[in-house]
């Protein structure tokens, strides 16, 4: 059976290019194999500096995996920091990565430009995330299209380590979903938390009816033909609708004689309807905090296990352990 592992950032409410890129594929992918899903909380820290806040994210990550459809008797969900030998074996893998291998990542170069403190952890942040991935044997690894060369430095690392020391890691491979790769946000560009312009699955009606009814569009008239294909109304209506459905806005965008206005409407209906049984797990699941905390520390010992024997192989290939 094929291990899955993937992680999400607490750094923030997740939205609709989250769930889209990463967890709706990610759920999917746990129901064929044996998923471990982490909350990446010690990422997090590389831009998050306050505590109360990380805290929340964090807990209200679980919230929305579990809410969306996430199995926790079937897959493991935790918290990166729950696994203590991740930052050990970040600590080994760092001793063989080239620091060109860092320099030509874009995270780096993206998160400074758009303000972030530079510091060590965010220019190692590629390190701690292959750890987070060799330490667990993992197969597979359901990403947005973003953090495609995160896994590719993640396979050169383990590639390195495997000449310095002898075949410890296999090599993991990046699953993702062409169609979800960059989900536009409001104003048209990746949807992101950095950019301002998302739409959070959980918001209340009326703040997401706002966001989707203030998105971007160009000023084509009311009656002229529109193309369903450069416009994120569409590109974002046809990840939630049904084939059919999507054909049918697709056609009346080429016909003309519907404004944008029209076609955002039906955008927050579909949305809005899709997350209804989402939302009532969400609240049921608020309620029980108990239930939440068991699973998280539960699945932190399974994966703790797995983690504590994979370390036992790479503390005894590199000699801190006979
Ligand atoms: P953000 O850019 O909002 O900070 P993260 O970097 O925390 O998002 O991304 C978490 C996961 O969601 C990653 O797997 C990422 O690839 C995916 N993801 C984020 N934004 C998008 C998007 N607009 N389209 C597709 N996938 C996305
Ligand atoms: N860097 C990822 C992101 O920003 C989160 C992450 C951390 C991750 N460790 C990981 C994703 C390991 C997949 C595998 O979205």
């Amino acid at each position: 059976m094929k291990r899955i592992l993937s992680g999400i950032q607490p750094s923030g409410a997740l939205h609709l290019g989250n769930y889209l890129g990463m967890m709706r594929p990610a759920i999917e992918l746990a129901k064929q194999g044996e998923a471990f899903y982490f909350i990446a909380d010690l990422h997090a820290l590389t831009t998050l500096h306050d505590a109360e806040a990380l805290r929340r994210y964090s807990y209200n990550v679980a919230l929305d995996f579990l809410a969306c459809g996430l199995d926790p008797e079937k897959t493991c969900l935790f918290r990166q920091s729950a696994i203590p030998k991740v930052p050990l074996l970040t600590w080994i893998l760092s001793t063989v990565t080239p620091m060109g291998l860092l320099e030509r990542c874009h995270s780096y170069k993206d998160k400074t430009a758009r303000g972030f403190a530079s510091s060590h952890a965010l220019f190692a942040y590629p390190v701690l995330m292959a750890a987070d991935i060799l330490i667990y044997d993992s197969d597979i690894v359901p990403v947005g299209k973003d953090q495609k060369q995160h896994l590719e430095v993640t396979r050169d690392i383990a590639i390195k380590m495997n000449e310095t020391f002898g075949s410890i890691f296999k090599l993991p491979e990046a699953s993702i979903r062409e169609d979800a790769a960059l989900v536009p946000g409001t104003d048209g560009a990746k949807m992101s938390k950095s950019y301002g312009n998302t739409i959070e699955i959980f918001d209340t009606e009326k703040s997401m009816r706002k966001k989707i009814m203030a998105m971007v569009t160009d000023s084509t008239p009311v009656e002229a033909p529109k193309n369903p294909d450069t416009s994120s109304i569409y590109n974002l209506y046809r990840l939630f609708a049904s084939e059919g459905e999507a054909a049918e806005m697709a056609k009346k965008f080429r016909t003309g004689g519907t404004g944008y206005g029209a076609f955002k409407k039906q955008l927050f209906s579909t949305v809005w309807e899709y997350f209804e049984p989402m939302r009532k797990k969400r609240a049921e699941l608020e309620s029980a905090p108990d239930y939440v905390e068991t699973i998280l520390r539960r699945s932190a010992e399974k994966a703790n296990t797995l983690a504590e024997s994979v370390m036992a192989r790479v503390e005894k290939a590199v000699g801190l352990r006979s």
